[in-house]
């Protein structure tokens, strides 16, 4: 009787101190057990090769212990990606920096008209910084996963970056979805005025009008507009892809080198997406005058409009003179 009154403190006790007994093991990569000692003969003994064994579990990829994919791997993690990311960031900074020295504040040429017309709807606004405020939180946690040891734990200590790092994976995870539901709204609200064509050839030969003199003709969307349209969704969708694959691991025939791919294809363009945006923010923000109207109220002046978008002003009026009222055509209000 004893023993059974006992029996549940005791197991609750074996519970409570399984962390502790873990922590006196020695982990993998410890310098207090002999697994280090263990691995280096086994890196001598490998020279780049494939060590297999054998697993009870009845996935056979499980059984592959090290593969020398993974170094590439590792080296690219480690080396590559920061070079990848430090030049396309670092660079899109020093040009934004060396356009807005020479150049200024994009400011509208024919003065504000004060009165506006309307650019995006409720649907798209709202959809846009849904899009906008999950690729910040995706861009940043995934900056974490892979600078975060480097940068962030020297600064906040180790208990602070696990912490960060754990809630920054799970947000990592978690906000993939909304971001992934964003673009597809995307694709369907905006895809029709973005299928490139003439014009935009003309837009680029120009430098968009932001480089020299003179506006090219634009319809709702510019070149540079369509652009950052492709890049969101294509670039997006394919990190979308390559981050769920990496999620939910190990679909069908994929193995351990086809998620260290699937990672690669992520972080390069993610990081390239990045210094993308920086640029998209400054324009859409700081760098154009009126600019930021169009997705903050979602109307813009109608200057502004004239003299970046002429040609979807045209068809917006046109539009407004088609509206019929009972007593006939009217303009819209
Ligand atoms: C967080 C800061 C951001 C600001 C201030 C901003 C601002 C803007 C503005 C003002 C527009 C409308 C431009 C127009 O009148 O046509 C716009 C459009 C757009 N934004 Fe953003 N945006 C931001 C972030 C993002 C991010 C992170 C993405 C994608 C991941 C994105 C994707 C787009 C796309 C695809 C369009 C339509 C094409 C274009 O106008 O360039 N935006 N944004």
């Amino acid at each position: 009787m004893k023993r059974l009154i006992l029996a549940p403190f005791l197991v609750l006790l074996l519970a409570l101190s399984a962390p502790a007994f873990a922590q006196n093991a020695p982990s993998p990569g410890s310098s207090r057990g002999t697994v280090n000692a263990e691995e280096m003969e086994l890196q001598r003994m490998l020279q780049g090769g494939r060590v297999e064994g054998r697993t009870t579990i009845p996935d056979a990829r499980s059984e592959v212990l090290i593969q020398p994919q993974g170094k590439a791997w590792r080296d690219f993690h480690n080396v590559t990606l920061a070079w990848v990311g430090g030049i396309a960031v670092g660079g899109m900074l020093l040009i934004l920096i060396a356009f807005y020295l020479t150049r200024g504040r994009i400011m509208v040429e024919g003065g504000l008209a004060g009165r506006t017309i309307s650019r995006f709807n409720m649907l798209e606004r709202v959809n846009h910084w849904m899009v906008a405020s999950s690729f910040i939180v995706l861009g940043l946690t995934g900056l974490n996963l892979t600078f975060g040891r480097y940068v962030l734990l020297p600064i906040m200590g180790p208990y602070a970056f696990a912490d960060v790092s754990l809630w920054g994976k799970i947000a990592h995870n978690f906000v993939a979805f909304p971001f992934t539901l964003g673009i597809v709204v995307m694709v369907l609200l905006w895809v029709k005025d973005n299928i490139p064509n003439g014009r935009d050839i003309e837009w680029f030969k120009m430098g968009g009008g932001l480089i020299g003199k003179g506006h090219p003709k634009a319809g709702r969307f510019n070149g540079g507009q369509k652009m950052i349209f492709w890049i969101t969704v294509l670039g997006g969708g394919i990190v979308a892809a390559s981050g769920y694959f990496l999620i939910f691991p190990f679909w069908g025939e994929f193995g351990v080198a086809d998620m260290q791919l699937a990672h690669i294809i992520q972080s390069v363009l993610s990081v390239l997406m990045v210094a993308a945006m920086i640029a998209h923010i400054y324009i859409g923000s700081v760098g154009m005058q009126g600019a930021f109207d169009a997705m903050g109220s979602g109307e813009v002046d109608l200057n502004w409009a004239k003299e970046h978008h002429p040609l979807w002003v045209e068809q917006e009026m046109a539009k407004a003179r088609q509206v019929v009222s009972p007593t006939g055509v009217k303009p819209a209000e």
